[in-house]
C-alpha cells in the first residue's frame, strides 16, 4: 500500500530551548528564516506525502495554523505588487494537507505517534522528527518508501555517530546488506556505551507499518520513563523484518541552540543574497 500520510510529533516539551519555549514551540524557531517544521513538511510533500498530522500540545496551535493561508498578509502583499513572497506564502499552504491532534501529556515520542493512530488509520504512514533536517539532492523519506515498497517492512533512516554520542540515542543491530541498506536485527535506546551493537544511530525518519501502533499499545514506559517508539519497533522486528537506511545529504539536529545556529549558517550559505556577506564577515575574525 502506497505510503500516504506522515505523523509529525511537536508535542515535547523543548526543554533544551529555554527560555525560548516558554511561548513559542520548538518546531515554530525558524532555521534562518524558515521554521524546522516546514522543512519536514517540504520534504515530505516532496516525497508524494499528501497528509501530514501534527501531534501538538495545548496551546501550540500556532504550529497548525502556519500552513492555513494568511488572508490578511496575502491580500497586503497583492497590493503591494510583491508576487514572488506572495507565491511563496500561497505555495506553503498548499504543500499538503496539515491537520493536528493533541498530545495530552508529554509521556514520550512513542505516545506521541499514537496519539494519531485514529488519523493514520489501518496503513503504513512516515514519521518525521523536526529536530532532525536533513539537505539532500531527494527527499530522504522518498529514498525510505522506495526501500518500503519493494520490501513492505518498516524502514529506518540511520547516521554513524561517534563513541560519545551512542548513549542519548537509539541505536540498531545491522545485519548490513549493502553501503546504504541493513537488515535491523534488533533496536536499542540509550545503550551504555559497552552494550551498545553498532554506531549507528537512529535519526528522525521512519517508514512504519500500522502494527507499530498495535506495539506502542503495549509498551510501557523505558529509558527515562517515556514511551519510546524504539521499544514498539524492537517488538514488531522479530515477526516483520525492518531495515535501517543511511542516507545521503548533510543532517543537523536542530533541537539544540548550537545544531539549529549550524544549520542557520549552512542555510545562509546556500543563499546567493547572504553568503558572501557571511563568508566575508566570519572571515574578518569578528571573534577577537
Ligand atoms: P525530544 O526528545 O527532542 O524532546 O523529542 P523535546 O521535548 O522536543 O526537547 P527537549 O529534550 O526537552 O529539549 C523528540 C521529538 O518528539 C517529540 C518532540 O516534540 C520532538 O519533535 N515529542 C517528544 C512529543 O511529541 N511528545 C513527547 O512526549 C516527547
Amino acid at each position: 500500500m502506497r505510503v500516504r500520510k506522515a505523523v509529525i510529533p511537536a508535542a515535547g516539551f523543548g526543554t533544551r530551548f529555554l527560555p525560548a519555549t516558554r511561548a513559542v514551540p520548538k518546531v515554530m524557531l525558524p532555521v534562518l528564516d524558515t521554521p524546522a517544521i516546514h522543512h519536514s513538511v517540504a520534504e515530505a510533500a516532496q516525497a508524494g506525502i499528501e497528509q501530514i498530522v501534527l501531534v501538538i500540545s495545548a496551546g501550540h496551535e500556532a504550529t497548525g495554523q502556519y500552513f492555513g493561508r494568511v488572508a490578511e498578509l496575502e491580500a497586503a502583499l497583492e497590493k503591494r505588487g510583491d508576487e514572488r513572497l506572495l507565491r511563496q506564502m500561497v505555495e506553503i499552504s498548499e504543500m499538503a494537507e496539515v491537520s493536528y491532534v493533541y498530545q495530552e501529556q508529554a509521556l514520550g515520542l512513542g505516545h506521541a505517534v499514537l496519539a494519531a493512530r485514529g488519523s493514520v488509520g489501518d496503513e503504513p504512514f512516515a514519521v518525521f522528527l523536526p529536530d532532525d533536517l536533513i539537505w539532500s539532492e531527494t527527499p530522504t523519506i522518498g529514498g525510505m518508501i522506495d526501500i518500503f515498497d519493494e520490501r513492505g517492512s518498516s524502514v529506518i533512516a540511520v547516521k554513524e555517530v561517534p563513541d560519545e554520542a551512542v548513549p542519548s540515542l537509539g541505536i540498531v543491530d545491522p545485519r548490513p546488506m549493502s553501503d546504504t541498506l541493513s537488515e535491523v536485527v534488533g533496536v536499542v535506546e540509550k545503550p551504555r556505551l559497552e552494550d551498545a551493537p553498532s554506531n549507528l544511530a537512529i535519526i528522525g525518519r521512519y517508514v512504519l507499518t500500522p502494527e507499530v501502533f498495535d506495539a506502542l499499545e503495549r509498551v510501557r514506559p523505558g529509558a527515562i520513563g517515556e514511551i519510546q517508539l524504539t521499544d514498539a519497533l524492537a517488538a514488531v522486528i522479530p515477526t516483520q523484518r525492518a531495515y535501517a537506511y543511511r542516507f545521503p545529504g548533510v543532517h543537523f539536529d536542530v533541537g539544540t541552540p548550537l545544531g539549529l545556529l549550524k544549520a542557520s549558517i549552512y542555510a545562509a550559505m546556500q543563499r546567493q543574497d547572504m553568503a558572501a556577506e557571511l563568508k566575508g564577515w566570519l572571515g574578518s575574525n569578528p571573534f577577537n
